[in-house]
């Protein structure tokens, strides 16, 4: 039996670590064959696939990025759903697909699924915004780059009286920004969830700075949208979603306007992607990839592995693909404790 596996979509670290779940898993415990298949979805599309083994995965652990490639291309955006793929699956006798993807990813494996592909999910995003698991690998490591750096951009602004504002990746939600902000005691944190008060921010500032503080860091997610409503993007992706980035700038310029104090932005962008993922990214990488690859064993196509409190988990893709996950208000309300 052959089980193919991708990655899809924007990369995120982790990434190898389920390549080498699913690779290890497939083989020793099910006695399976596994292809890898190049750069997401175009690979099936084109036929570009390669036999891996368990050497081709050694290493890899630790490893940010993907071996596999990735790719914003999509079967139904640049083909015709299943008849795009149907070629590749036949000629390799390819008898079940692990989609390691995140939203989009995975409502296009859903797709295929109720075409008729044999399919398992992985959630993947640094987001963490992903419907039906508690967490998606990578979010762990993105919220350590982005706390690591708000705690240097502390001991830069103490010393100038400044308002640092930074913008980490999220968005629709709110979710690095929160977890990050609350780990390196953000003054104020901004999420896509809630509608930005920058006048309460300014408020919240001007006390602060009353009382002797001399500095304040403000946590952006970049899904914020500006008060005029329009969200600050730069074009498209090959996928036709927004690209997003900047809106730090705005909120930036605006809180210097409105407290009279010196305002410097940073923008995190993709650092928070790229390096070595955290030990716990590497474990639940490993344990999505294992549960996964025993899925597509057992026949349950159309599921996806998923963290419900310490367990993994199947659940329907169907699941994953209804909502996207916002943070939960009690953390917003944890965080807001501390502000000013
Ligand atoms: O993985 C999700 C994400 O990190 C978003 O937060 C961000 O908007 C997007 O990816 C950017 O991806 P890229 O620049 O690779 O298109």
């Amino acid at each position: 039996m052959v089980i193919g596996v991708l990655t899809a979509g924007g990369d995120c670290p982790g990434l190898n670590a389920v390549t080498r779940a699913v690779v290890s898993r497939a083989i020793s415990e099910h006695g399976m064959e596994v292809v890898g298949i190049r750069n997401g979805w175009d690979g099936l599309m084109a036929g570009d696939v390669r036999p891996l083994d368990r050497d081709d995965v050694r290493g890899i652990l630790q490893r940010g990025g993907t071996i596999l490639g990735t790719s914003r291309r999509d079967p139904y955006v640049h083909g015709q759903g299943y008849e795009s793929v149907r070629e590749t699956i036949e000629a390799n006798g390819i008898y079940a697909v692990v989609v390691i993807g995140g939203d989009g990813t995975l409502r296009t494996a859903l797709a295929l699924h109720e075409e008729g592909l044999n399919v398992v999910g992985v959630p993947k995003t640094i987001d963490n915004d992903i419907a039906g698991t508690d967490m998606t690998f990578g979010f762990d490591t993105a919220v350590s780059i982005a706390t690591d750096a708000l705690d240097r951009i502390a001991t830069t602004a103490e010393s100038h009286n400044r308002i640092m504002v930074v913008e980490v990746m999220g968005r629709t939600k709110g979710w690095i920004a929160t977890y990050a902000g609350i780990a390196a005691g953000a003054d104020a944190i901004l999420v896509p969830e809630l509608e930005a008060n920058l006048a309460d921010v300014a408020d919240t500032i001007r006390a602060r700075h009353r009382r002797g503080r001399t500095y304040s860091i403000v946590v952006v997610a970049e899904g914020c949208t500006p008060p005029d409503g329009r969200q600050i993007t730069s074009g498209v992706d090959a996928f036709g979603f927004d690209r997003l980035g900047g809106v730090g700038y705005v909120f930036g310029a605006e809180l210097e306007r409105l407290t009279g104090f010196e305002t410097r932005v940073t923008v995190l962008g993709h650092l928070q992607r790229g390096g070595s993922p955290t030990a716990f990214d590497r474990v639940l990488a490993t344990r999505f990839g294992v549960a996964a690859t025993d899925l597509a064993a057992a026949g349950r196509f159309g599921e996806m592995a998923a963290l419900r409190g310490m367990e993994v988990v199947g659940v329907p893709l169907a699941e994953a693909c209804a909502d996207i996950r916002g943070v939960d208000p009690a953390l917003l309300d944890v965080a807001r404790t501390f502000f000013g």
